[in-house]
C-alpha cells in the first residue's frame, strides 16, 4: 500500500472489557489439545437446552406474517408498554414511564447515559455484572464500588455504600436476583438502599432481570421500587432469562418516582430511543403475550434448577479450600478458593485447560481485596454437574497437595 496508516480505536474503549475474554482463549487451546469441555460459564439458558415457549414463538410469527416489519414507535408498541405497565402494577410499581429496548442492556445503557455526566460517579456493586463496568468506560463516568458481603449471604455492605457517595454521586445501582452471586435482598436491605438514596437524592437502578428465578419456596422477590413513591427508580427487565428469549433482544425500564422530578429525565431517555429508531418490532408483541399470560414453563424450570443448585453448592462445599454460599435465585454460584500461590484467573485457566471444566474467573467480575472466586452456573443436567464437580476436586486436590 503506498499510504499505509494505522486506524486507532478511541481512547473510550480502551477500558472496555469482558470477563469471558481470557477463558475464552484457554477453552479454544483446551478444545484444540482434544479436551472434552464442560461449558459452565454461560449465562443464556437456551444454550442448555430449556426452550422458548411455543405460545410467545406464535405471537412473534404472526406479528411477522401481519407485516409488523416496520420501525415502530421508539418506547415501544402500545401493547407492549400496556402488558408492562400490568406487571409492574403486579409487583407493586407504580411506572410513570416504560420504554421498550434491545434486550435490558440498552435500557440499563440509556438510563446511565441519559443521567450521569463525565466525571460523575455511579456506585455498582463488587462484584457486579460486566455489562456494567463496560457502559461506565464508555461514557467516562466513575464507578464506585461497594462490596457485597460474602459473609451475610452476599448482601450489600450498607456503610461501604454510604461511605463512597461525594458531591458527584449520581446514582446507585443494584442487581437483584444477583448475577454472579445469585443473592436475592432482604426487604431491610432495600428500605436501607432507599434510606440512603433519599439522604444523598440519588436515583436506583434496579436490574431484575431475574425476578422470578426464585428458588426457595417461601421467597418473594421484592422490587425494590414497590417500596418508594419518594425516590426515582428505574427497574429493569426483559424476555432474556423470565421466559428464554435471549436472542430477542427485548427488554425494558421501568421509571417510577415523583413525576416532577423525572420529567426532565424520561425525555431525555425518550431523546436516546429516538436515535435508534426502535427495539425490534416483531418481537415486541412477544412482551403481551409473556407478561399477560402466567409463566407455567419457568415454574418446571425451577424445580430443576433447585435440584441442579443442591446437588452443585452441597458438592462444591465438600471440596476442601472451596467453599460457597447458597444462591437463592438466578441460576449463578460464586464459590470462594482458598488456596495461596495461585491467582483465581490461573485457577480458572488451568482447570480449564487440565480438567476442561469452563467456569469465569471473579476477578472478571470484581471481588474483595484478598477473596478469590469463580463463577459457575447450574443449568446442565445433574449428570454433567456431577463430573464436573469430580473434575473440580481431582484439580483442587492436585493443586493443593
Ligand atoms: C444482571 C444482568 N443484567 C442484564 C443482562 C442482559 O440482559 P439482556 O439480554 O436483556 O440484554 C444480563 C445478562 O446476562 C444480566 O445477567
Amino acid at each position: 500500500m503506498n499510504n499505509p496508516f494505522k486506524v486507532n480505536p478511541a481512547f473510550r474503549t480502551y477500558h472496555v472489557e469482558y470477563a469471558i475474554r481470557d477463558i475464552v482463549e484457554a477453552s479454544k487451546e483446551a478444545k484444540k489439545q482434544g479436551k472434552e469441555l464442560i461449558y459452565l460459564n454461560i449465562g443464556d439458558p437456551v444454550q442448555y437446552g430449556f426452550k422458548t415457549p411455543e405460545s410467545i414463538l406464535k405471537a412473534v410469527c404472526e406479528a411477522l406474517y401481519k407485516n409488523y416489519n416496520s420501525y415502530s414507535d421508539s418506547v415501544g408498541v402500545p401493547e407492549a408498554v400496556d402488558a408492562i405497565k400490568s406487571y409492574a402494577l403486579k409487583k407493586g410499581i407504580k411506572p410513570l414511564d416504560i420504554y421498550v429496548t434491545q434486550g435490558a442492556s440498552e435500557a440499563i445503557e440509556f438510563a446511565i447515559a441519559a443521567l450521569i455526566n463525565p466525571g460523575e460517579n455511579i456506585l455498582l456493586p463488587c462484584p457486579c455484572y460486566p455489562l456494567y463496568q463496560a457502559i461506565v468506560a464508555k461514557f467516562e463516568i466513575e464507578p464506585r464500588f461497594y462490596f457485597l458481603d460474602e459473609e451475610n449471604n452476599w448482601e450489600p455492605d450498607l456503610d461501604n455504600i454510604e461511605a463512597l457517595i461525594d458531591k458527584k454521586t449520581k446514582a446507585i445501582a443494584i442487581i437483584n436476583p444477583n448475577n454472579p452471586t445469585g443473592a436475592i435482598y432482604s426487604k431491610e436491605t432495600l428500605e436501607k438502599i432507599l434510606e440512603i438514596a433519599k439522604k444523598y437524592q440519588l436515583v436506583i437502578l434496579s436490574d431484575e432481570i431475574y425476578d422470578q428465578f426464585i428458588l426457595e419456596e417461601n421467597l418473594e422477590h421484592i422490587s425494590i421500587a414497590s417500596l418508594t413513591d419518594e425516590i426515582p427508580v428505574i427497574t429493569f427487565n426483559g424476555l432474556s432469562k423470565n421466559y428464554f428469549a435471549p436472542g430477542f433482544r427485548i427488554g425494558w425500564g421501568i421509571i417510577s418516582g415523583p413525576k416532577e422530578m423525572l420529567i426532565d429525565y424520561i425525555e431525555a431517555i425518550h431523546k436516546l430511543s429516538r436515535t435508534r429508531l426502535c427495539a425490534p418490532h416483531p418481537l415486541q408483541f412477544a412482551i403481551p403475550e409473556a407478561l399477560n399470560n402466567e409463566n407455567g414453563y419457568i415454574k418446571q424450570v425451577i424445580k430443576d434448577l433447585r435440584k441442579r443448585r443442591d446437588l452443585l453448592v452441597d458438592g462444591l462445599n465438600q471440596i476442601s479450600h472451596i467453599s460457597c454460599v447458597k444462591p437463592l435465585g438466578a441460576f449463578y454460584a460464586f464459590p470462594r478458593i482458598d488456596i495461596s500461590d495461585i491467582s483465581d484467573l490461573e485457577f480458572t485457566k488451568r482447570l480449564i485447560l487440565e480438567e476442561g471444566v469452563v467456569v469465569v474467573h471473579g476477578s472478571g467480575f470484581g471481588q474483595k481485596p484478598g477473596t478469590k472466586h469463580f463463577r459457575i452456573i447450574f443449568l446442565p443436567e445433574e449428570e454433567k454437574l456431577i463430573k464436573a464437580l469430580e473434575k473440580i476436586e481431582k484439580f483442587v486436590k492436585k493443586i493443593t497437595s
